[in-house]
């Protein structure tokens, strides 16, 4: 028969168990180091030859919780699971946004022509530098397989911090998946780069008539246009999903927080003020390559950096007939180097003439420092054998804010009252523990033993 108090006690640590277990399960690996890691789907794309999918998907689902995140990777895979080439299906791009949801408010849709500042949503985009587009988090396109992603120890990527919430939002996350199925396409590079003529486009999306001498981009294989495919071809339907696979851990002091900054080579900011960023742009064909036989076309732009900071992690974007890109500091010292990887044949991953995969830079934390109010330049390179419409030319640098770091070093720990509480629960429950223990023993055997 057990005692009232071992009742009692044992009902306290049933409560206490309870808590502990009561955590919201989640199919997710946890590896070394507490570092977890869980693979979705994104929902279904359905594609037919030469269609193109660009659409918005809303709360996608992401790792819960108070987290810094470590990596993010994605691919296009079918529907048994294999990955698909990209002389299929082109990941034009993939985009994983966050953004704070009001509460209560059932089926609410992004509305393009608002933006995102709506009452419904607010965009909780990156750090900077582009002022209406690239508010992602996270993407990439065709290079996402063979990109590296890691964010290293001590730094990540915060998520879910219940105090940069709004109050009556919560945070969710959404993607924009623009894939473009390639099977049976007359010219299926020109597919990949939006060629107005291929898809038989005049006018924009929202039914404006596109500038003359616009003959390729996003503006021409918005989601439902139809790319040219070979005559006769049978239309093969089938449903596609972006995989990824999400490696995060817990939240705690030990991890520095970085932000993402994204610049843009096409970013109008020194000729006009402000960060107007196009997205895209197109590289002309040189009939020759002058006396020095170079067949470079070289783009770049200047933006000034709004922090002190040190660079953890960059990585360019760039499209086919990339052949490299760079930041560089104030004084030309190159920050970050990224140049495209070219598959060489056919299988997913390896796809000859699509860029597979960029390099990055993780410098020795420390190494690469920013000023703040410095003018960094953005370089990026294209083959000019060819034309190109449609091209991109971004750069994503993670940054570590020195501000805050030596602000960590000097803070108090401050922890919250409920933490105190909960603790001092704990302690009681624990000491609860070892008094009851202990009686026993001294019922039992008649003295004190000490467990060492
Ligand atoms: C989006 O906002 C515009 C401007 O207020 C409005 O005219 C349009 O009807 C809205 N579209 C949807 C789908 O709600
Ligand atoms: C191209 O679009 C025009 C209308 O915009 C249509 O009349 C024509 O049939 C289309 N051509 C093809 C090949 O689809
Ligand atoms: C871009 O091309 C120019 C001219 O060939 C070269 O000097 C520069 O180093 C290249 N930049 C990158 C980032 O590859």
């Amino acid at each position: 028969m057990m005692s009232p108090g071992a009742q009692s006690l044992a009902f306290l640590l049933t409560i206490a168990l309870l808590v502990l277990c009561a955590q919201k399960y989640e199919a997710h690996v946890t590896l070394e180091n507490g570092l977890k890691s869980k693979v979705y789907l994104s929902p279904k794309i359905t594609q037919r030859p030469g269609s193109v999918s660009n659409k918005f998907y809303y709360d996608i689902e992401f790792p819960t919780g108070h987290i810094a995140v470590k990596s993010f990777d994605a691919e296009v895979v079918d529907e048994a699971g294999n990955p698909v080439s990209l002389q299929e299906t082109y990941l034009h791009h993939w985009i994983a946004v966050r953004y704070y949801y009001l509460k209560g408010v059932k089926n609410a849709k992004y509305n393009v022509s608002l933006g995102f500042q709506q009452s419904d949503f607010i965009l909780a985009g990156n750090a900077g530098m582009c002022d209406h587009s690239l508010p992602e988090i996270f993407g990439f396109g065709s290079e996402t397989r063979k990109t590296l992603t890691d964010v290293p120890d001590p730094y990540g990527i915060e998520v879910g911090n219940p105090l940069k919430v709004p109050a009556g939002y919560e945070e969710r996350w959404m993607f924009n998946i623009h894939a473009i199925d390639t099977r049976g396409a007359v010219d299926a590079m020109g597919c990949t780069e939006c060629r107005c003529d291929l898809y038989n486009v005049t006018e924009d999306e929202h039914g404006r008539p596109l500038k003359p001498n616009y003959v390729g981009g996003l503006y021409c294989c918005y989601d439902g246009t139809q790319c040219k495919v070979k005559n006769g071809l049978e239309s093969v339907i089938r449903n596609l999903y972006l995989k990824y696979t999400v490696k995060w851990v817990d939240w705690s002091d030990s991890i520095v927080p970085v932000n993402v900054y994204i610049f843009d080579v096409t970013d109008t900011w020194q000729h006009t003020g402000i960060h107007d960023c196009l997205i895209e742009y197109d590289i002309e064909k040189y009939t020759n390559g002058g006396a020095s036989n170079d067949f470079t076309s070289t783009t770049r732009s200047s933006v000034k950096f709004p922090i002190d900071g040190d660079v953890i992690y960059g990585v360019g974007h760039q499209h086919s007939g990339g052949i490299g890109s760079a930041l560089y500091g104030e004084d030309g010292r190159v920050i970050c180097s990224s140049k495209p990887i070219y598959g060489k044949g056919n299988d997913a991953g390896n796809e000859a003439g699509y860029i597979v995969g960029m390099s990055t830079c993780y410098p020795k934390p420390g190494s690469v420092k920013i000023i703040k109010g410095e003018t960094l330049t953005l370089e990026s390179n294209y083959s000019s054998k060819k034309s190109h419409t449609g091209v991109m030319g971004l750069f994503y640098i993670l940054v570590s804010d020195s501000s805050l770091e030596s602000n960590t070093i000097h803070e108090e720990s401050t922890v919250p009252i409920i933490f105190w509480g909960i603790g001092v629960f704990g302690l009681a429950i624990c000491a609860a523990v070892l008094v009851a223990y202990q009686s026993r023993l001294h019922n039992k055997d008649g003295y004190l033993s000490i467990v060492t």
